[in-house]
């Protein structure tokens, strides 16, 4: 099947040789073809150009020409940190923040992830696969085309197992691409009080062989953090993810900064997440490395805790990635829209910074650099057109607005 795509006002993130992800000052960079066409031929995106530029076609059998006057069309965005694999929800926590409570001393009682490791240690396997396949629907229709998904409301082997293979089968039939991470350090179960490194034990020799035999996880991933899982335990898991050929992918500084981030460098993660709290060693250490960073706004909006500071990472030179963090405690939303709004409006991102944030780097944040993130040739056609608007700074402009018209994955209209 192909298509063409024609009069699009805008084409945004467009590049014929794209750069991996963009870093510093390349991020206040983001190419826009004005009146552009667009040709997508099955899957992939196969051609660009200026309509001053009208490719000659000479087959029109099979081909369906779109007039996108007015409109733009963007990248669909690359959202690389989810825990979209739970049951049931947790408005009873929110009503308790609005009352007083903090995100940690809703944890302290019982609350939080052991609140939802309990509520899915017996949901079937059908059951999440049905509330993971909506929330990717809607994910999708706000303009979403590549999601990561965590485990981590398993923290026995067999539910962490259990939801590894429900990313498993989305993986192989939702339209979205998806990758797989193995957070099974991602809050230390009741039983194991006063002997944690008994969990991490069993993280480390039953959890891990048993996924990696099965192939259900591209990266690993550990919240490190107090009250959680130390630096130590941090170390001790990506090493044994390493011998399986993880990646990690760690939750680091969210409230304290207690040295994961030079760990996580050490270790050579992809990528490292929340930095809600950030030393200037902290940002010393990622400039020593190829680490990207990812800010998760909705998390800090939803929780009240600080914002990542943006400016902070990205002024010197390193590159930034935005996600939705989308979960049942801090992040109760998929919506890539708001994020982008959120890192433009609280953490001073420019448009184009917060853009290029949410597509190219975070493709990167999923190792996805190859296929997805931008327009361009071979690329996957995955992208939105929006309704008509002024300029693409009205998308992060009207937050709260739906401008998404459109969503093309894999090259059909969804
Ligand atoms: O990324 N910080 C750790 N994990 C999630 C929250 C999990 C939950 O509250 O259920 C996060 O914010
Ligand atoms: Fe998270």
């Amino acid at each position: 099947m192909k298509r063409l795509f024609k009069n699009i006002k805008g084409l945004v993130n467009v590049w014929d040789q794209p750069p991996v992800l963009v870093s510093g000052r390349e991020m206040k960079e983001l190419p826009v073809l004005e009146n552009a066409w667009l040709a997508v031929e099955d899957d992939l995106i196969a051609d660009f150009g200026m309509m001053s530029e009208w490719p000659g076609i000479s087959d029109w059998r099979d081909l369906e020409v779109i007039d996108a006057e007015g409109k733009y069309i963007f990248p669909a965005w690359c959202d690389s940190h989810t825990h979209i694999i739970y049951a049931g929800s947790r408005e009873s926590e929110f009503e308790d923040r609005i009352r007083g409570l903090t995100y940690e001393q809703i944890a302290a009682k019982g609350g939080g992830i052991l609140n939802s490791a309990k509520l899915l240690h017996t949901e079937s396997e059908n059951d999440l696969y049905e509330s993971a396949w909506k929330r990717l629907n809607e994910m999708m229709y706000q303009g979403t085309g590549a999601v990561e998904i965590k485990s981590g409301y398993g923290l026995t082997t067999e539910s962490e197992l259990k939801i590894l293979r429900v990313i498993q089968r989305l993986k192989e039939q939702h339209p979205l691409t998806i990758r797989a991470t193995f957070l099974g350090a991602h809050a230390l179960p009741e039983i194991y009080k006063g002997i944690p490194d008994k969990y991490v034990d069993l993280i480390i020799n039953e959890m891990l062989p048993a996924i990696a035999s099965e192939k259900l996880a591209d990266f690993i991933d550990v919240f490190c953090e107090k009250n959680y899982f130390s630096v130590a335990q941090m170390e001790r898991i990506l090493d044994a993810g390493q011998k399986f050929g993880l990646p990690p992918k760690v939750h680091v500084n969210q409230f304290n900064s207690i040295g994961a981030i030079d760990a996580a460098v050490k270790k050579n993660a992809l990528s490292v997440d929340h930095l809600e709290v950030v030393t200037e060693a902290d940002i010393r250490a990622l400039c020593s490395s190829t680490v990207l960073p990812v800010a998760l706004p909705c998390c800090s909006l939803f929780i009240g805790i600080p914002y990542t500071p943006a400016r902070r990472i990205i002024d010197r030179g390193l590159p930034l990635a935005l996600a939705s963090d989308y979960n049942p405690g801090s992040s109760p939303t998929g919506n890539m829209n708001l994020v982008v709004s959120l890192a433009c409006i609280q953490m001073q991102m420019t448009v184009s910074e917060a853009i290029q944030a949410a597509t190219l780097n975070g493709a990167a944040a999923m190792a996805l650099s190859n296929t997805h993130g931008s327009i361009s040739p071979g690329k996957k056609a995955n992208f939105f057109v929006t309704k008509e608007m002024p300029s693409v700074a009205f998308l992060p402009y009207s937050f709260g607005s739906v401008l998404v018209e459109e969503v093309y994955i894999g090259g059909e209209k969804r």
